[in-house]
């Protein structure tokens, strides 16, 4: 019976508190990158025109962006990027994109009050 313990030897157990503490903090550092707020502020002033200056925009066939959830915005911009979504105007747009231009345009069209908010 005792044969069936698994006792790991203490090398072996070494590794595993090793990949226990280093996959979280790839994980962590691989998709929640700090997003930058003021650099999404200033790439933005190419989307303004149709978006609107504040994330509001005055053209019915332009989505407003202002206070969408950042995740939902950043997915958008992946998917227009990869070619998932397609639209005329936005996936050339959004081809240039790196993955951390898109991250600060998500944080900050996040950031702005919504339409409608008081
Ligand atoms: C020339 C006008 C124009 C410019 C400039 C522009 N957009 Fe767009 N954007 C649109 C239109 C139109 C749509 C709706 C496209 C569709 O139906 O898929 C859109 C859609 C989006 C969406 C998806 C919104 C949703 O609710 O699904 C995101 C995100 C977005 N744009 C971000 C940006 C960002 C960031 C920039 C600047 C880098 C930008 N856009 C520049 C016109 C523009």
């Amino acid at each position: 019976m005792q044969k069936l313990i698994f006792i790991p030897r203490p090398k072996l157990l070494k590794r595993c508190y090793l990949a226990l503490v280093l996959c979280p903090a790839v994980l962590t550092f691989g998709c929640t990158a700090e997003a930058d707020v003021q650099a999404g502020k200033a790439a933005a002033a190419q989307c303004q025109v149709c978006h609107g200056s504040n994330g509001i925009s005055i053209n019915p066939q332009t989505p407003n962006l202002a206070g969408q959830k950042a995740l939902y915005l950043s997915n958008q911009l992946l998917a227009y990027r990869s070619g998932s979504r397609t639209n005329n105007i936005m996936s050339p747009l959004a081809r240039p994109l790196s993955d951390e231009d898109i991250a600060n345009l998500a944080a900050y069209f996040a950031s702005l009050p919504a339409a409608g908010t008081p």
